[in-house]
């Protein structure tokens, strides 16, 4: 590289991370509360009824939703009645069912309908198999800004009902889940007493979520993995081009979020790995400037626990989304929060992407609150708390994440940073070469 050019590159950089990082953060003395009990439900009286239970909406291609839930009844229909007012349903939609056995237990009829072309960011009422209460959702904006609320690793604790309480106080569009759910441990009416749980949020708003090693439940000669997942957490993977619903991307409002599976063959030869492949070469960063990925095992984990489990899928994966200009990437797993810098390969990068690990939404399993002495170069703020993020793309340019500590049952505003695209500042631009040799590669 010429001299003029290798100056003028370091100073963008050195430019780049004087702006990225500008951040306010709080360290005070904090005293970590304990785990708390699993909720209990009853779900006997529910027992053969044909009233919708569960009910969740996620997103399903440009402008559709997919509204899924679950009746003890079988013949229930698969339909949702729809409209902009209440009571008034002028649009219908039918769907389709599956259901699953799992050892002694049978699972209800678990309904599926995809509902639109609807119109953004507006209120719909809606009702699941013609009776029962009717339900309201707002669709997400067609531009900016747009929010989104991530919390990972969420079980069915007393924190999880925390965690959600403030979610629900939050003005949000989308939620997004990196991996471990219900914690449901094989037990499966803990995957009904989990969509109970969360049908208040995630009948409103789209839950955009993807598997964690707590989805996979598989028995050895008896059970793949991943059946209850998949059954009732139906994602638009068939939309996104993906064979699996264990990985799959969306966009809404000018993002491009890629939904990958930390349970599913990343190396090289993959079916995955081919998928991530074609799926950024068919992102337009004009369309949607902002590129989030989405996953359960960290990649940048200063936490003792967990460490180096995402070593492997990194190093398959990560020249991918660097290639392609990822800008922010969200794991689960290690049940602590974590912000890193921008970084690629273990170093900070200012054309990497940012790496948060928020896998603290409340499981029954409590923190991980041991980490490696000394903290990293690249790691900017890490505590073991439970907690939700929020994520505010502002414009094309952007972005504001906070941390939310469930502190004593208020939401405290823990961590916080503006974050800048990659668009705006360049680096796009200037890896597209690189971009097209890595991606287009056979
Ligand atoms: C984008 O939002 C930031 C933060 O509010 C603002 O400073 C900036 O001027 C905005 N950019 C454009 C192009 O509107």
């Amino acid at each position: 590289m010429p001299k003029a050019a290798a100056a003028a590159n370091l100073m963008l950089c050195l430019f780049l991370l004087v702006l990225t990082f500008f951040e306010i953060s709080t360290a005070d003395n904090y005293v970590r509360p304990p785990p708390r009990q699993t909720l209990h439900f009853d779900f006997r009286s529910k027992s053969s009824s044909k009233l919708p239970q569960q009910v969740h909406i996620s997103l399903a291609g440009n402008n559709y939703m997919r509204v899924s839930w679950v009746t003890t009844d079988k013949s229930s229909p698969s339909t949702v009645e729809y409209g902009k007012s209440p009571g008034e349903y002028s649009s219908i939609a039918e769907g389709e069912t599956t259901s699953y056995k799992y050892l002694f237990y049978k699972s209800g009829t678990i309904h599926h309908s995809v509902i639109g072309p609807l119109e953004p960011n507006s209120i719909y009422y809606y009702r699941c198999g013609g009776q029962g209460p009717e339900f309201q959702l707002k669709t997400p904006p067609s531009k900016f800004p747009i929010t989104f609320a991530v919390a990972g690793d969420m079980g069915q604790t007393g924190w999880t009902k925390s965690t959600l309480d403030h979610i629900g106080q939050c003005n949000y569009d989308v939620h997004m889940l990196p991996g471990d759910l219900s914690y449901a441990n094989y037990l499966q009416h803990r995957w009904d007493s989990f969509g109970e749980l969360v049908q208040p949020l995630a009948s409103a708003r789209p839950w955009m979520v993807t598997e964690g090693n707590h989805e996979e439940e598989s028995i050895p000669l008896l059970k793949d993995g991943f059946e209850s997942y998949n059954a009732r957490w139906k994602m638009p993977f068939e939309e996104s081009g993906s064979s699996s619903n264990l990985y799959y991307s969306f966009e809404v409002a000018g993002v491009h979020a890629i939904m990958l599976g930390s349970y599913a063959d990343y190396e090289e030869d993959s079916d995955q790995y081919s998928w991530l492949k074609a799926d950024l070469l068919k992102v337009d960063r004009k369309r949607t400037p902002w590129l989030l990925a989405l996953f359960h095992v960290p990649w940048y984990n200063s936490n003792t626990a967990h460490q180096r489990e995402g070593d492997r899928m990194m190093s398959a994966m990560e020249p991918l989304l660097y290639a392609a200009g990822a800008d922010i990437v969200l794991a689960g797993h290690v049940h602590a929060y974590e912000r890193s810098k921008r970084v690629y390969q273990g170093k900070s990068d200012p054309c990497g992407a940012v790496h948060i690990t928020i896998g603290d939404g409340g499981n029954q399993e409590g923190l991980a609150n041991k980490y490696k002495d000394p903290v990293p170069e690249w790691s900017v703020f890490r505590e073991a708390s439970f907690g939700h993020g929020e994520l505010k793309m502002v414009n094309s340019s952007h972005a504001f994440w906070s941390w939310h500590r469930n502190d004593d049952d208020e939401p405290v505003r823990s961590d916080q940073v503006w974050i800048t695209s990659l668009v705006s500042s360049g680096c796009v631009d200037m890896k597209n070469y690189e971009l097209k040799e890595k991606l287009v590669a056979p």
